[in-house]
């Protein structure tokens, strides 16, 4: 009997393609392209691979736990958090390409050291996300948004970092889960690589990724169902079928975003992180989380909305903002855009 034909068409020993060779091939489909945004998207493959490392080995080696220091968002780090964050900076500072950096984990702009050379970009990002998590053992997860300079001296200033995400080049995330995937978008689709341990490299997995039109489902802490205002509460109501003008959405909450976010972009779906009377601008961070998933899931077809604006068109004040956010499936998110505009 012949063998059915797979559906993954490029399933072959010959079409095995490295995240290098890859990013190599989107570079020649832009002619001028420097090379630099590729270099660094290269360091961060390079920087996930060691951070994967560190979080396989979290039940072993004595990186559980907290450190004991507060980050400028006033949480307890953990001691992966502070590793991820100098992983990061260390992988990405003397490359020559970037201007500056910002981490979620960093009260102030990460400056590129005197004695190394800059370039045109800026990196910002959430070196571990769900952190908490870590000493239970789910998935955590990187987020990296990457933003052209703005300004024109060689060092970045705060100027940089505050753009709206439609500015954004790049961004992507690494989730450290079953395996470690890598998920990025240059703005030209999104596409994941997944990590052969073995090999030490991100392999094409998943090109070009589409989200679901409609989700299956729908991830929200409704622990603060309590503080949320009525409005906000209708519409968790509806994407649960308990006001029986839709099906049902599947509840899912893992609490890390990367892993929430990560689900949702495959399956169909939306997070959300209301704003809430405890927390009237919501939890999670405009510049490190919520820009380049919103950025992501653009590209795959989705939506972002904070409830009245699209998260792209955001103009940042502040390096730590936060914002509430819808994102997923687009016909879901204009549905609390439709809802929530209508409070
Ligand atoms: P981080 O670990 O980077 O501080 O992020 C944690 C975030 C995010 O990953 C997750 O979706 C959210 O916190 C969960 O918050 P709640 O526990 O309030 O639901
Ligand atoms: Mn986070
Ligand atoms: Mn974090």
């Amino acid at each position: 009997m012949p063998d059915r034909p797979s559906r993954v068409v490029r399933n072959t020993a010959t079409s095995v393609v490295t995240i290098e060779r890859f990013i190599i091939e989107q570079e020649e489909l832009h002619p001028g392209a420097s090379g630099a945004l590729s270099g660094i998207l290269y360091d961060l493959a390079l920087a996930a691979k060691m951070i994967a490392n560190k979080v396989r080995s979290a039940g072993l080696a004595d990186v559980l736990g907290s450190a004991g220091e507060e980050n400028v968002q006033g949480e307890v780090q953990q001691k992966l958090d502070l590793i991820a964050n100098e992983t990061i900076v260390k992988a990405l500072d003397h490359g020559g390409r970037l201007c500056g950096m910002a981490s979620e984990e960093v009260d102030e702009l990460i400056p590129i050291p005197p004695e190394f050379r800059t370039g045109r970009y800026f990196l910002l990002f959430d070196p571990l996300d769900g952190s908490s998590n870590i000493d239970v053992n789910v998935p955590v997860g990187t987020i990296f948004s990457i933003l052209p300079q703005k300004t024109a001296g060689d060092r970045a200033t705060l100027e940089d970092a505050l753009q709206p995400g439609r500015d954004q080049v790049a961004a992507g995330y690494v989730i450290y889960g079953s395996s470690t995937m890598l998920v990025y978008s240059t703005g030209s689709g999104v596409h994941g690589f997944t990590l052969d341990p073995l090999l030490g490299e991100f392999l094409l997995s998943h090109p070009d990724i589409r989200i679901p039109e409609h989700g299956r489902y729908l991830s929200v802490n409704e622990s603060y169902e309590q503080h949320w205002d009525a409005p906000v509460r209708d519409l968790v109501r509806r994407y649960r079928g308990l006001d029986g003008k839709r099906d049902a959405m599947n509840v899912r909450y893992v609490g890390s975003m990367v892993a929430d976010f990560h689900r949702n972009l495959l399956g169909g779906g939306v997070f959300a992180y209301p704003a809430n009377a405890k927390a009237p601008s919501g939890k999670l961070r405009l510049l490190y989380e919520c820009n380049p998933l919103a950025f992501i899931c653009e590209q795959a077809g989705g939506a972002a909305t904070d409830g009245t604006r699209r998260i792209l068109d955001i103009v940042p004040t502040r390096l730590h903002e936060r914002t509430p956010i819808y994102v997923g499936s687009k016909a879901d998110v204009d549905m609390a855009s439709e809802m929530l505009a209508a409070q």
